[in-house]
């Protein structure tokens, strides 16, 4: 049979192992997908570097819509990243009536729903696996492995540069900034670091894990979300004292009122399997009505790695691009008329446990005054210590039972009005995972 014929946008990171993985095992690749696998051109800004690669065989231009546009190309694969070039060229394509592969959570994240449905519309496949836990086959787990289940929740760790500046300011007592810098070096952050650290790019990819999980239609606007810039690490020794290690997690889950799209860190059990996810791996925890909880762990950034997931998606359309439209299975799980309307829920009417840290005047009454304000708002202290700090100030750390959002917020508001409390308060939030 002829070659698949792709058309290759961007040779950065992810691009450049596309490549490697296509050469390196091209005849398992073809005894798997029934074809060959043929990259047949490329596009870049650089196309001198871009040719230094890829050797002279392959066309390789700046105009990646002259390959978007190119009837001798089936699929077009996707690795430029952001929200411009990007948008246009995957929309052209499949315009085309071309399939199309890509890695980019973002522009899922915010254009999903425009995408899929041009790609519905149009007959073509969206193959999208790199976008979430890089290597991970977890939207093939959860699109179809998992498919009898009806989905309860979801945690994961789904940010390798976080995770791994995480674990390196725990274990090494290295610094921020240069844990980073590491990872930027490594190949695990975004163009925009920011996106990384503050929480953005975990929420791209749970958006599109709860579409998945629940058959909403993809909905980043209303993720609650909040990074680790703000992280102390003397909160990371403290939670390590209390039995637990701060991770940034994604969690969604579905109650009875409507669906938890949340991200932020939060203190979790230091003997749970999650907890354990060191560096740059991620790893995601699905529980399901029939199978009850699954974990999925990998590599989930890097070069290889997210390539692995490319290459995946591009043998699935490869197998399927001559089955019927209507057999395939859905971009976003559940049939596109069969999407569910259930409500995002308010951070506000989430419940969860909380990690309390305040430095106060150390005088008679404090601590009753402190625990009378969280009494008052419903909220029960589960643990508590005091360090001192100096001679006539103390740091104070509660563990609270589970409480909701907005009451935790409200006590808040009134303990830092207080006259002895002498910092603003650390807020983060505990997950029990149980
Ligand atoms: P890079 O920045 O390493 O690579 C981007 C590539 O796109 C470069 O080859 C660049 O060309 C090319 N490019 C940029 N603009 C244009 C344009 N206008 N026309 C043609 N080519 C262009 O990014 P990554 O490989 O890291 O990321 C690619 C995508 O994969 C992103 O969506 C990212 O979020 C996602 N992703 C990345 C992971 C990772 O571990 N890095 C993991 C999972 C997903 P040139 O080199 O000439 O500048
Ligand atoms: N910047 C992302 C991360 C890349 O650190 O996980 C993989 O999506």
């Amino acid at each position: 049979m002829k070659p698949i014929r792709v058309g290759l946008l961007g040779l950065g990171v992810v691009g450049s192992g596309v490549w490697t993985v296509l050469a390196q095992n091209r005849s398992e690749i073809a005894r798997r997908a029934g074809r060959t696998i043929e990259v047949v051109a490329i596009a870049v800004r650089d196309t001198a570097r871009a040719r230094l690669l890829v050797g002279p065989d392959v066309r390789v231009t700046e105009d990646a819509m002259a390959l978007v546009r190119d009837p001798d190309i089936d699929i077009i694969v996707e690795l430029i990243g952001g929200e411009t070039v990007a948008r246009t060229c995957i929309l052209e394509a499949i315009a085309q009536g071309k399939h199309v592969v890509t890695a980019n959570k973002a522009l899922l994240a915010a254009h999903g729903n425009e995408i899929f449905a041009a790609a519905h519309a149009r007959g073509v496949m969206v193959g999208f696996e790199a976008a979430v836990a890089g290597g991970i086959p977890i939207i093939k787990a959860i699109r179809e492995g998992l498919t009898a289940n009806r989905i309860q929740w979801l945690v994961g760790i789904i940010n390798g540069t976080t995770n791994f500046i995480l674990s390196e300011m725990r274990s090494r007592g290295l610094p921020f900034e240069e844990v980073l810098a590491q990872a930027q070096r490594l190949g695990y952050a975004e163009a925009d670091p920011t996106f990384d650290i503050e929480g953005v790019d975990a929420a791209h990819k749970l958006t599109l894990l709860a579409s998945l999980a629940f058959g909403i239609p993809v909905q980043f606007d209303k993720a609650y979300i909040e990074g680790i810039s703000h992280l102390a690490s003397e909160d990371i020794v403290h939670a390590e004292r209390l039995g637990y290690r701060i991770k940034l997690l994604g969690i969604t889950r579905h109650r009875p009122d409507g669906i938890e799209l949340r991200v932020h860190p939060a203190l979790i059990p230091a003997d749970c399997i999650l907890a354990n996810v060191e560096g740059a791996m991620n790893a995601v925890l699905v529980s399901g009505d029939a199978v009850g909880p699954t974990l999925y762990y990998g590599q989930g950034a890097g070069s290889l790695p997210t390539a692995s997931s490319v290459v995946a998606d591009l043998v699935d359309v490869t197998r399927l691009q001559m089955a019927d439209p209507e057999h395939r299975v859905p971009h976003l799980a559940f049939q596109p008329d069969a999407m569910a309307d259930i409500p995002v829920l308010d951070m506000a009417d989430v419940r969860t446990g909380y990690y309390l840290r305040l430095r106060v005047d150390d005088q008679p009454g404090v601590l009753a005054d402190l625990a009378r304000l969280l009494s008052d708002a419903g909220i029960s202290i589960g643990s508590m210590f005091q360090q001192p700090h100096g001679e006539h100030q103390a740091d104070i750390i509660f563990l609270t039972h589970e409480a909701r959002e907005g009451d935790v917020n409200r006590a808040l508001a009134l303990i830092s009005d207080l006259p002895f409390v002498r910092s603003s308060v650390t807020r983060l939030r505990v997950e029990e995972l149980n």
